[in-house]
């Protein structure tokens, strides 16, 4: 639990609520938070459910974990207690998300089945869903589109995720995807067919 500083503070109410906002896009704000090891397609596949929906004239926003550690994380590195900050305040950013009315998709390795619960609880469990990303470790390997797994093996960037730091895979994901026989089209179809069925964005009426 992270200690609160501020004192003083008080929490103002605005005037306009999360379902008129949803009223205006179109469709109900939803958290998804995909996790798996570096290069197991998280970035892809958000990014590819992203354009789909905008294409579609929904509203969707992609958070991601190399982009938001160039700006709002960038003070934080890689041991566990920062990669617990960095999930805790994706999960704070996410939730105003939703409450946008957006679908919000996270991609991070959030290599923590604590940090991802965490998440889970500040959203609330309706309004997130996880995804796990479950190429073998030799599949993101192969990979390797950032050259850091070959760092990683060569001693080059100590504590690396899947190396020698660890990944604690989800065990009740709403949805698992194998991306080594799936592509990122065709797994962003199965997510937004998972939306589509939840509610969250209308169907396609083609
Ligand atoms: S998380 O573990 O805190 O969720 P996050 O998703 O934000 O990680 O960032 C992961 C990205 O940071 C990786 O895709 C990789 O490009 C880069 N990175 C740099 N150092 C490490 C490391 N030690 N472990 C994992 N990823 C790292």
């Amino acid at each position: 639990m992270t200690e609160s500083k501020a004192t003083n503070i008080t929490w103002h109410e605005g005037r306009v609520g999360r379902a008129e906002r949803e009223a205006i896009v179109g469709q109900k704000g939803v958290l998804i938070w995909f996790t798996g090891l570096s290069a197991s397609g998280k970035s892809t596949i958000a990014f590819t459910v992203e354009h789909a929906l905008v294409e579609r004239g929904q509203l969707a926003y992609t958070i991601d974990g190399d982009n938001i550690r160039h700006g709002l994380n960038k003070n934080l590195g890689f041991s566990a207690e920062d990669r617990t900050e960095n999930i805790r305040r994706i999960a704070e950013v996410g939730k105003l998300f939703v409450d946008a009315g957006v679908i919000t998709c996270a991609a991070f390795i959030s290599p923590y089945v604590a940090d991802r619960q965490a998440a889970r609880d500040v959203i609330g469990p309706k309004d997130f869903i996880e995804v796990y990303l479950n190429p073998s470790l030799a599949v993101c390997e192969e990979r390797d589109p950032k050259g850091l797994y070959k760092k990683a093996r060569a001693g080059e960037i100590p504590g690396f995720t899947g190396i020698d730091d660890p990944y604690e895979p989800p065990t009740d994901p709403q949805l698992t995807i194998d991306t080594a026989t799936v592509t990122p089209q065709a797994a962003a179809a199965i997510i937004i067919g998972l939306l589509e069925e939840r509610g969250n964005v209308p169907a396609r009426s083609t």
